[in-house]
């Protein structure tokens, strides 16, 4: 294995100018993948109520579905640094709330650090969480659990002014989430040009989505990387593959061989003496090394 990824490392690779790779991951098999692909933060998002769950949007994800997937993940990852998001209604109630679920995403979901979105308003939370000692990362911009303010998944800081989806709004956000004590800030959904403004106002690292290339960072959701997902294809996602095809083909292969009775052949049953290496046969499900 590679060092281990730690909260500090992401302020390091800013200095030196190391670009942060970021990834979501929602169970073992996918934490696994990306941890091995090297990717440096693996994040379970509440993007996971989309591209998992087939939801519309990612309001009704509770805290106890991220704690799931966070020990999913936990279990795959070894070197990557382990983030889990905050859910909605988990960390806007009360700052005593906030800083509660936090604790419980650490302690149950065996993460390193919590996502939670919102910068202003959300400033005494970040505070209080970050100052027990659970890293915080913040989230500012196009913030999905704002889909019904924002009136839908729109671009953020387009045009000047005082409108909550102005300029001066992100930037004056983005800065709120630094003072509160956050170790990076996602940044979603705005033009490059402001993106780069504030990467270049912060110390701590920007990782963005839709924010161009002049963030520390970028993260991209792994459905949409991967081609598993075509419910909702925003302007900045990439498909690096199309494992939705694949999968297709290969389960349509299956199906064909049972029908046509080429599925199970004798190399795929057991025979009534043993014969495997050693004259065993094994029956179980064996655990073997992932491709990666
Ligand atoms: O929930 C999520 O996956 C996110 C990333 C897209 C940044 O917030």
């Amino acid at each position: 294995m590679e060092r281990k990824v730690k909260v500090p490392d992401l302020q390091r690779m800013k200095e030196a100018g190391t670009k942060i790779t970021a990834l979501t991951a929602y169970d073992f098999p996918f934490g696994r993948i990306v941890d091995a692909a090297g990717v440096d933060v693996v994040l379970v998002g509440d993007t996971l109520g989309m591209v998992v769950q087939g939801l519309d949007t990612t309001l009704p994800v509770t805290l106890d579905e991220v704690i799931y997937h966070c020990r999913m993940v936990a279990r795959g990852r070894s070197r990557a640094l382990l983030v889990g998001d905050m859910p909605f209604g988990t960390y806007q109630v009360s700052v005593e709330d906030a800083l509660r679920n936090a604790a419980r995403l650490m302690k149950e979901g065996a993460v390193e650090a919590v996502k939670l979105e919102g910068g202003v308003r959300m400033a005494a939370a970040i505070r209080a969480i970050s100052s027990v000692d659970i890293p915080v990362m913040g989230h500012v911009g196009l913030t999905p659990q704002s889909v019904h303010r924002m009136g839908g998944h729109k671009v953020q800081g387009r045009r000047r002014g005082n409108a909550p989806d102005a300029r001066e709004r992100v930037i004056e956000d983005a800065r709120a989430v630094e003072e509160a004590g956050a170790f990076a800030v996602v940044l979603e959904g705005i033009p490059l040009d402001l993106a780069a403004e504030i990467t270049e106002q912060l110390t701590i690292p920007t990782i963005g989505i839709g924010a161009g290339r002049h963030c520390d960072g970028q993260i991209l959701v792994l459905h949409d990387v991967l081609g598993l997902y075509d419910q909702f294809a925003p302007k900045f996602t990439k498909r690096y593959a199309e494992l939705g095809y694949i999968a297709r083909a290969a389960i349509a292969a299956y199906v064909d061989e049972v029908r046509a009775e080429r599925f199970p052949d004798d190399a795929h049953s057991y025979l009534l003496r043993a014969e495997g290496p050693g004259g065993k046969e094994t029956g179980g499900r064996r655990r073997r090394a992932v491709a990666g």
